[in-house]
């Protein structure tokens, strides 16, 4: 009965593919770095900050793997040439001469992208953020932080934690991602429910552009209506704009007291009048309110990530939900969520079945660890084929499910392919991580997931990307969930600001 549903909304989705698109094949092919571009390299970097295997002695192809291999370790480059400046002057005359040479550039942060956008797709120049890591002001009062692009957000967070501010954004990357990565993607992650998207907190940016001018935009202002919002074009487009040298971002007060659980449910018909339940008696103090299924549950556990219930009390459970309250009075928020497991357990039909809450700052961050770590345990079960998409929260389960069945009937769903088909995600911002782990990449197994996800995906109008980007993993499928008028115009002002195609080519818009 289920399936059904789902193919007579699979035939109702016509892919729309966009009338009067411009043809970048028109521009000159992009040039490969040579010998000589790494000796002019030389000259305005110092000698360590240049990794290549075209000059001798300065990297072995080995020692530019890391550079050259995303997190999952699905894409892999040919670059020969890593460049680390130091300072925005630099980073503008790398631009300069790669703009006059035609030769492709991937800014890279800490590589953690999780759709292939931060490693070349051919041999483009790597140019990596990760000397960048200087603070460059902070106010206590207002909380606008200043900071380099290569800051690892980490690092920011215990920079301000002692003036008692936290950064808005919070993901499981926070020890290696960097800010000026955060921003090229528009990273969401664990508290964009309380604290929104970083088209709100980013007060303004540092931008190189492709020919290597400077646009100073680091503005601590909360409101400028003064034309255009140029850096909201930045915030998001995943390195095919410019490059990202230093972000001024509005940081929020630390909560006096936090306390997390994790509550069991018998039944993910329970997510949405839990999550209504939750908002209602919480109201302002909710600040997370992320979902973990059984799979991704049990595969966490397996893989160490974090300390939860024992096996009794998770039996039974077919999902999981982990919830934060941050608020300015430890004792007030106590009561308020003791009050709400309380309604939860006594009702006479619970909708949880077991609830633990968090006793001590190493159980709270345990019990972080086992949501943060199901990426991680993924990744140790095996290769992750990853869709991070936005549809209604009643139909989590429900894509999971018939994601699992379609690869079922395909014969898949063995312990040589697809070993598990799992969700997990922020069930505040309608955002479900569908992940297929399988025993390997294999053409088959891409061939039976796309474009059927992306159709599944459209069939829900819902989003390919909720909060990871395209990349290179979804260029080709923007036309799922963007109509032709927005990718024209995405193309036009992607030529006018790169009319040589040199940033990241390939990822973003084909
Ligand atoms: P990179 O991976 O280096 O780059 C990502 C993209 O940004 C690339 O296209 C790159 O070219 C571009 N880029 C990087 N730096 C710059 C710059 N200075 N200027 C211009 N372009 C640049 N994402 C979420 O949204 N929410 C999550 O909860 C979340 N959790 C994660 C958990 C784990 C364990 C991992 C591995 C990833 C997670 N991610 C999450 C993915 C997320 O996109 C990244 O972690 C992060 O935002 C990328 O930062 P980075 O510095 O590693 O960027
Ligand atoms: C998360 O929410 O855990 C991240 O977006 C990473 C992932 O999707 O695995
Ligand atoms: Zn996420």
């Amino acid at each position: 009965m289920f399936g059904s549903r789902i193919i007579a909304r699979r035939l109702a989705v016509v892919p729309r593919r966009w009338a009067h698109s411009h043809n970048p094949s028109t521009r000159p092919p992009l040039s490969s770095v040579t010998r000589e571009d790494v000796e002019h390299f030389s000259k305005i970097l110092p000698s360590s900050a240049v990794l290549s295997t075209l000059a001798s002695e300065t990297a072995s192809q080995a020692e530019l793997e890391p550079y050259n291999t995303d997190w999952i370790g699905r894409y892999h480059g040919k670059s020969t040439t890593v460049l680390k400046p130091q300072t925005t002057k630099q980073v503008s005359e790398i631009m300069r001469y790669c703009y006059e040479r035609g030769i492709g550039v991937v800014p890279q942060g800490g590589n953690t992208g999780l759709v292939g956008g931060s490693v070349p797709l051919k041999d483009e120049l790597v140019v990596n953020l990760g000397n960048m890591s200087k603070v460059r002001s902070f106010d206590p009062v207002s909380g606008a932080l200043v900071a380099d692009a290569g800051c690892v957000l980490e690092v920011l967070s215990e920079y301000i934690a002692p003036h008692g501010h936290i950064m808005p954004l919070d993901l499981g990357a926070k020890g290696s991602c960097m800010i000026g990565g955060n921003v090229a993607t528009n990273a969401g992650g664990l508290r964009l429910l309380r604290y929104g998207s970083l088209h709100g907190s980013v007060l303004g940016l540092e931008v190189v552009l492709p020919d290597g001018t400077i646009l100073d935009g680091l503005s601590t202002l909360r409101k400028d209506n003064t034309g255009y919002d140029l850096k909201q074009l930045f915030i998001g487009a995943e390195g095919t704009l410019g490059i990202i040298t230093g972000v001024s971002i509005l940081t929020p007060p630390a909560p006096r007291a936090t306390n997390n659980v994790l509550l069991a449910l018998p039944s993910f018909d329970n997510v949405l009048p839990l999550f209504k339940k939750a908002r209602q008696q919480l109201s302002e103090i909710l600040s997370a309110f992320e979902f973990v299924d059984r799979t991704a549950y049990n595969l966490a556990v397996k893989h160490g990530q974090g300390k939860a219930m024992s096996e009794e009390e998770a039996e039974g459970a077919e999902c999981f939900i982990l919830l934060e309250t941050s608020g300015g009075d430890g004792k007030h928020d106590e009561e308020k969520l003791t009050a709400l497991l309380e309604d939860l357990m006594g009702a006479d039909e619970p909708l949880i079945t077991t609830g633990v809450i968090s006793q001590s700052p190493a159980q709270f961050a345990s019990l972080w660890r086992l949501r943060e770590g199901v990426t991680e345990a993924v990744s140790k079960e095996g290769k992750a084929y990853k869709y991070d998409i936005s549809i209604p929260l009643a139909s989590f389960k429900e894509v999971v499910d018939t994601t699992r069945e379609h690869l079922r009937k395909l014969g898949l769903l063995r312990e040589d392919a697809v070993k598990h088909v799992l969700g997990y995600g922020h069930v505040g911002d309608s955002n479900l991580h569908l992940n297929i782990c399988a025993a390997s990449y294999s053409p088959e197994i891409e061939t039976a997931l796309e474009p059927f996800v992306y159709e599944l995906t459209a069939s829900y109008n819902g989003s390919i990307s909720a909060e990871h980007g395209l990349g290179a993993m979804k260029a080709h499928a923007i036309h799922y969930s963007k109509g032709g008028v927005a990718v024209d115009l995405m193309k036009k002002l992607k030529n006018v600001i790169d009319p040589k195609g040199i940033m990241n080519p390939g990822k973003v818009l084909e």
